[in-house]
């Protein structure tokens, strides 16, 4: 069933990106207007790749829901981990069924976690989680995958 809600926050979206702000404000803005207005968004924060450590770190960025025990999770760990070294969407519908999840909270069904590249490289990723199984339809993924592109842009022209 397509969500109403999407072209509407997509709009906010826009709005939000457009007004001048550091990227340290820009992201707490998405993470507030994902939480808030798509109702089975339960958890959103952003998870930011620690430029030093080697191996790969990411680290705890902001973020709307309860708090999570993961607030560093190493690249070979977790459904975050696996994300940010293949650089690429990755959706797990039952996070029962998939060994590499690590746990934030017992209600969590399922995840979202999506990548952000600033100049082709990964600099981090939004990650989502629902209380709903199999929350995250095509039309979500676009959603999430066209924030984290925003966040992307914002970085690249701070970093510029
Ligand atoms: N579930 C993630 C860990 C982060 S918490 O969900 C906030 C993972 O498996 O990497």
């Amino acid at each position: 069933m397509a969500d109403q809600k999407i072209p509407e926050v997509r709009r906010e979206l826009e709005k939000l990106a457009a007004r001048p702000q550091t990227s340290a404000d820009f992201m707490n803005a998405v993470v507030k207007l994902l939480h808030e207005r798509m109702l089975r968004y339960n958890w959103v924060g952003f998870y930011m790749l620690e430029a030093e450590s080697k191996p790969g770190v990411l680290v705890l960025g902001a973020f709307q829901g309860a708090m999570t025990p993961h607030t560093r999770i190493p690249l070979n760990q977790g459904i975050c981990g696996a994300a940010a070294s293949i650089g690429k969407t990755v959706v797990v519908d039952d996070v029962a069924q998939d060994s590499r999840y690590l746990a934030c909270s017992i209600e969590t069904k399922s995840e979202i976690v999506v990548p952000i590249f600033v100049r082709g490289r990964v600099v981090g990723e939004l990650d989502i989680d629902s209380h709903f199984p199999a929350a995250f339809s095509g039309e979500d993924r676009e959603l999430v995958e066209y924030c984290a592109q925003l966040v992307g842009r914002h970085l690249e022209k701070v970093r510029a």
